[in-house]
């Protein structure tokens, strides 16, 4: 059966987004702001670095980012929803991090901007056609010689994982998700240009941080 955008669930609206970074703490039994920190640590951003965020949601990740790339650097984050960008203003109000309310599925205009394009359990929630689009504006973003990070959900074979990550995966996560985690994602962005790649992994594995070098 062919999947649609209209089955996402990456969209996060009312309840779910008002709590999303509570939700988040609770689905995994309280050791999301571990992981996360651990993560964005492995990004390994220096003072005055610039970073594109997309779909950067509450801006929980980015208020690490900023300790990171300090005063010099700076963040744009880019969201569509309305609950996340008013969150994103709340927890990351400074001077050097931005939120600007647009669709990161379709052609951006930055170009040989950013030192990193960081994309958070975002790329899972698209169709592929949408998810080529997000993968050449991140080419286009990016400086020569720039990142662009991954962080979502690793490649693995669903049908043979435990009936919790088959639960999660097939009935709570987004229906589009486990045709994110079929593929072969370093092939797929060897194929847009990128060329040195490094990957960590979290949750036993199920959880990739990819790092891809233009
Ligand atoms: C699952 S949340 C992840 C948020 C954040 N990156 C994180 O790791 O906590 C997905 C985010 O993508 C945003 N989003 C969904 N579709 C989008 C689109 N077409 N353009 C920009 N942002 C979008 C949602 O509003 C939401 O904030």
């Amino acid at each position: 059966m062919k999947l649609t955008q209209e089955q996402s669930k990456v969209e996060v609206k009312g309840m779910e987004a008002k709590f999303y970074d509570l939700l988040m703490n609770i689905i995994t039994l309280g050791t999301y702001p571990f992981f996360i920190r651990k993560a964005i640590k492995a990004l390994n951003l220096k003072p005055g670095d610039r970073v594109l965020d997309m779909g950067a949601g509450t801006g929980r990740n980015d208020c690490l980012i900023l300790k990171q790339i300090k005063d010099k650097g700076e963040i744009i984050g880019l969201d569509i929803g309305e609950e996340m960008i008013k969150k994103f203003k709340k927890n990351c109000s400074v001077g050097n991090a931005t939120i600007i309310n647009k669709k990161i599925d379709e052609p951006l205009n930055f170009k040989e901007e950013f030192d990193l394009v960081f994309i958070s359990f975002v790329l899972h929630g698209f169709i592929q056609e949408k998810r080529e689009i997000i993968i050449k504006n991140s080419f286009k973003a990016l400086k020569k010689g720039g990142r662009l990070a991954i962080l979502d959900y690793n490649e693995f074979n669903v049908e043979d994982s435990s009936f919790l990550v088959k639960y999660a995966i097939r009935k709570l996560e987004c229906p589009l998700a486990e045709d994110f985690i079929l593929r072969d994602w370093k092939k797929i962005l060897k194929e847009h240009g990128w060329t040195s790649f490094s990957k960590s992994y979290y949750y036993k594995k199920k959880v990739r941080l990819l790092i891809a070098k233009k």
